[in-house]
Parts: structure tokens; C-alpha cells; sequence
């Protein structure tokens, strides 16, 4: 079964959500690894909860971005991972990082890509006042929030809403669309073919 890390910073509700699914046999991934930037971060005490081996690495430890990602790499060889999902990890990622797990890292955002790119891609899509919004699932690339799609969820605004009761629904939206998409991965019912991904269903 393939090795399933999570990098989040911060909340770790889509961490939750995908642990869930493997907890319940749903995802055929063994969720084995989180890696966390944020002492802070209420992800760690979810992780703990739920039984999955954290790795605190923090930015600050290290004299420079090169240290940093080498000391994540260094835990991703070790614990024998094969898929990398970013689940609100505030760091971008180097080019040369990227390259080196080509394929094997997802993102989730909350928007409709391209719409919306960027930290507040909810609070964007509201202030602009669009009727659609949603979240996207994508392979990670060079480029923040562009990667290939595997997977696009919408989510209506409707007039009686505010910014928190669409955040809410974009998240329920997001914990149904981040597990599936790692599940049709692990399945290996997704193949990318230059910007298009194609994800055969039966
Ligand atoms: C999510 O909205 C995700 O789309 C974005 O960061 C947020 C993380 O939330 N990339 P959580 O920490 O999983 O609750």
C-alpha cells in the first residue's frame, strides 16, 4: 500500500477528513506521516488523536530554504512515502523540490482554478461577487495554484450567504473532494497528459 504524508501548518480539517477515509478503509493509502512547519498548529493534536506520526520542521531552524527542505526530504525517504498531499501548507515549495516528487504531490484550493489563486481565494471569490466558487484538487507544479486538475467540486453563493457560511461550505466541500481525489490517485485511475488529467471512473 502506498505512503500517504500530509503538510499542513495550520487547522488540519482536510488532514482530518483524509484520515478519516483511511480509517475507514476508503482510501487504500496508509496515511503514515504529517509534517508540520507550525509548533502551533492544531494539526499536530489531530494527528496525535488519530494515531499518525507527526515530524515538526520548522523554517526557523534552518540557516536556509535548501537545509529546510533537504531535512523534509531526508523524513520522506525514510518513511517510504509516495504521495505528498498539501493540505494548507503555508511554505511554497522549491522548484528543485518539486521536481524531485514530480507527480506525487497534490494541492488542494479553495476556488475554481484559475479563478481565484492565492491565500484568500474564499473571501476573493465572495468580495467579487461570483454566483460559482468552489474547490480544486490539482497536481502541484512550479507555479503556485496551476498544476494540472484532477478534480473540481462547485459550490453556489447564494445571496443570503456571508463570508462565513460559504467558508463553511467550501470546507464540507473540500473534505469530500481531497479524500476522493487521493483515492482515485491511489487507484491509479489518474493520468496526467500535459495540462489534462485524465481520471477514468468505472
Ligand atoms: C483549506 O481551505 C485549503 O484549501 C487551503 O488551506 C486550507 C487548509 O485548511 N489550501 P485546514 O488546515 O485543512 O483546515
Amino acid at each position: 500500500m502506498i505512503n500517504l504524508a500530509v503538510f499542513a501548518s495550520g487547522n488540519g480539517s482536510n488532514f482530518q477528513a483524509i484520515a478519516q477515509a483511511a480509517g475507514s478503509g476508503g482510501l487504500k493509502a496508509n496515511l503514515s506521516l504529517v509534517i508540520c512547519d507550525n509548533l502551533k498548529a492544531r494539526v499536530i493534536d489531530r494527528a496525535i488523536k488519530a494515531k499518525v506520526k507527526v515530524v515538526l520542521i520548522r523554517r526557523e531552524d534552518f540557516s536556509d530554504k535548501i537545509g529546510f527542505e533537504n531535512a523534509i526530504i531526508d523524513t520522506l525517504i525514510r518513511e517510504k512515502i509516495g504521495l505528498i498531499a498539501l493540505a494548507g501548507f503555508m511554505r511554497i515549495l522549491s522548484s528543485g523540490f518539486i521536481r524531485k516528487f514530480k507527480g506525487r504531490i497534490i494541492n488542494i484550493h479553495p476556488s475554481l482554478l484559475p479563478s481565484f489563486k492565492g491565500k484568500h481565494g474564499i473571501k476573493d471569490a465572495f468580495d467579487y461577487g461570483s454566483k460559482v466558487t468552489g474547490v480544486t484538487v490539482h497536481f502541484v507544479d512550479e507555479h503556485i495554484d496551476h498544476g494540472p486538475i484532477i478534480l473540481q467540486q462547485p459550490v453556489l453563493i447564494k445571496e443570503s450567504d456571508n463570508l462565513g457560511s460559504l467558508e463553511k461550505r467550501i470546507h464540507q466541500a473540500e473534505h469530500q473532494a481531497y479524500p476522493q481525489a487521493i483515492k482515485l490517485i491511489v487507484q491509479k485511475k489518474v493520468k496526467i497528459n500535459g495540462r489534462k488529467v485524465k481520471v477514468s471512473i468505472r
